[in-house]
């Protein structure tokens, strides 16, 4: 998997060296000091600043020392000589606070850095910066076969860094190369919060399902705690998206934000697969991100009604098996600047295909067979090919050889009952 550095890679968010540094307000985390206590019981000062996610030098320690002063925790032990092993709990009056702040809000994880922060830290890292040349385009394509037209249109529609249309028939590798497109840019890691504070409320950012943290070595600087280098993100978001999924998702009983998944997708790409199978209308989904592809920020609405403004830096792929006039008219067309029709493969790629599938699977491939193949069963029956028969064709065929207990090859008995079976006539 090759891939080009981004300009964008050098950003590093440096760890804060006082409260002031954070950009959070000290009752902010000292309400958050005070609520890890509350459901740690006895604790060291380490393990605080490492729920935290913050530095125990300059911050954890202030944060402690302002609850002993007043009187919210007390020291049980001092566990070493180093000041960071000391154990604390929390005192009777700091469990009232601690009730109250969990009134406010549950959350008690690593401390948010300010949206503005994170609006700078997604500006320096943008998606747009990566540059993908055409060596790395097919080397990231080669597993498919796929012909020079759409390559050429590939390649200034993921450098776009923007929004890319995918359309044609079911299986002729929509998804397939949306996901290739995907790996070309993930490779290339980025820092990302776990979450995100806007006036005192908590936005939780990186979650284990669509973040992956990027292994290689780490840069050897002091880096702010409170982010996460991962490798670009790509979400793929299916049936399940809806209009209600793309604002912040705010729980009620636990009093904090989940990011929707274009917030989560910034820096990298999402995936809007088979497109107009949403329960929301296609019309509706594209109306509700054009002005954020063109102006590159997008409005999310706190459950107070107040809009906030966040950075929306994401490659938008939607691919789908509808004709776009079908999905949507032409105004809203024009307005995606990349759409790429994958056609249905020609014979000479049908046959590149299929002999490729044969030796993936260890099937002898052989031409004549083939041509019978394509003569019975594709020309007689005017049937259309699509890139994914070869591979299904093939399982198909290895299935019968099992059953019927004969070395899977490309006779004309096996090649018939495998046909047979799989173009079923609908
Ligand atoms: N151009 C291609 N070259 C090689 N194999 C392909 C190609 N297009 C599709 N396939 C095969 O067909 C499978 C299904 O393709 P998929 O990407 O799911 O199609 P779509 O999303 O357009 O319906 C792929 O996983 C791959 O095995
Ligand atoms: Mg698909």
């Amino acid at each position: 998997m090759a891939q080009q550095a981004p300009a964008g890679s050098d950003f590093y968010p440096p760890a804060p060296k006082s409260v002031e540094e954070t950009g959070l307000g000290m009752g902010f985390l000292t309400d958050l000091a005070i609520k890890i206590m509350y459901f740690e019981g006895n604790i060291t000062g380490a393990q605080i600043a490492e729920e935290m996610k913050l530095p125990y030098a300059g911050v954890v320690d202030q944060l402690l020392e302002f609850l002993k002063r007043e009187k919210l925790c007390e020291v049980k032990g001092t566990g070493g000589f180093a000041e960071a092993s000391y154990q604390y709990a929390i005192a009777e009056r700091g469990r009232a606070i601690a009730r109250e702040a969990l009134e406010r809000s549950q959350y008690a994880g690593p401390a948010p850095v300010t949206l503005e922060d994170y609006t700078l830290s997604i500006h320096r890292q943008t998606v747009g910066n990566i540059v993908v040349h055409q060596r790395t385009m097919r080397q990231a394509l080669s597993h498919m076969v796929i012909d020079e037209k759409t390559f050429s249109q590939l390649g200034p529609a993921v450098n776009s860094g923007r929004s890319l249309f995918l359309f044609g028939h079911p299986g002729n590798g929509k998804t397939a190369i949306a996901e290739s497109i995907g790996k070309m840019i993930l490779g290339d890691p980025m820092y990302i919060p776990y979450a995100i504070e806007i006036g005192s409320q908590v936005i939780r950012l990186f979650d284990n399902v669509n973040h992956v943290p990027a292994e290689g070595p780490v840069p050897a600087r002091q880096i702010d705690p409170r982010w996460i280098r991962v490798q670009r993100p790509v979400i793929i978001t299916g049936g399940e998206l809806t209009l209600e999924t793309l604002d912040l998702v705010y729980d009620p009983n636990n009093k904090y934000y989940e990011a929707p998944f274009q917030v989560k997708a910034n820096g990298g790409m999402l995936l809007i697969d088979d497109f107009g199978r949403q329960q929301v209308r296609p019309r509706d989904l594209l109306n509700r991100w054009i002005v954020p592809l063109e102006k590159r920020v997008d409005f999310l609405t706190l459950h107070t009604g107040r809009k906030i403004e966040v950075p929306f830096d994401v490659l938008i792929v939607f691919s789908t098996n509808l004709a776009p006039r079908d999905l949507v008219d032409e105004a809203f067309l024009r307005r995606i600047r990349h759409k790429i029709e994958i056609t249905d493969p020609s014979w000479e790629e049908y046959r590149e295909i299929f002999r490729r599938v044969c030796e993936a699977k260890g099937v002898p491939y052989d031409e004549k067979a083939l041509a019978y193949l394509i003569q019975e069963h594709y020309l007689k029956h005017n049937r259309e090919r699509r890139s994914c028969h070869p591979r299904d064709l093939v399982d198909q065929l290895i299935d019968t050889a099992r059953y019927l207990n004969v070395t899977p090859a490309l006779s004309k008995e096996l090649v018939d009952r495998a046909c047979d079976a799989y173009f079923v006539e609908i």
